[in-house]
């Protein structure tokens, strides 16, 4: 753990490390509700949704990689069991007991919408006071906000077809 680098932290360290752990379980739900949505997916517009999922699925894996960085740096352990996601998630897991594309879509939008209040929240909390974990969340909340938009986009387009057929 970096001695001078944590002390430039202006804000509760104990605190920030549970709250990017809060992040990183989140991040794990996220990446496998993405990743198992892409295997078991039905209906119209199949193909295309898979890419989104595949590549949503590869981001959130990548986010929970920053935030494991960060957390490490900040001295503290990220979360090592996997039932332990549950207890920490900010936004839960949607699981695709039913797997058709309009509500795979849906569960998938509403995660977004949830992780870019919890990054949007991150970001109040460190602008101040920890410039290195706002400038991690600051790209992860891009993400997000690139995600809701091509799911949005890609529920639009199912609408727009079902409407016409
Ligand atoms: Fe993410
Ligand atoms: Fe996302």
């Amino acid at each position: 753990m970096g001695k001078r680098g944590r002390e430039i932290v202006g804000m509760d360290v104990g605190k920030l490390r549970d709250t990017l752990n809060k992040a990183f379980a989140d991040e794990w739900l996220a990446y496998y509700q993405y990743w198992i949505g892409s295997k078991v997916i039905k209906g119209p517009m199949k193909e295309a949704v898979i890419a989104e999922l595949v590549q949503h699925a590869a981001d959130e894996l990548r986010h929970s990689e920053m935030l494991t960085t960060r957390i490490i740096q900040l001295g503290g352990t990220p979360v090592i069991k996997p039932e332990d996601w549950y207890k920490f998630t900010n936004c839960g897991y949607e699981a695709p007991e039913d797997p058709f594309v309009r509500i795979i879509l849906d569960q998938n939008i509403k995660g977004e919408q949830c992780a870019i209040s919890v990054y949007n929240r991150l970001m109040e909390e460190t602008k101040d006071n920890d410039p290195v974990t706002y400038n991690i969340v600051l790209q992860i909340l891009q993400d997000e906000v690139e995600h809701e938009e091509d799911l949005q986009a890609l529920l639009e387009d199912f609408e727009a077809m079902m409407k016409h057929a």
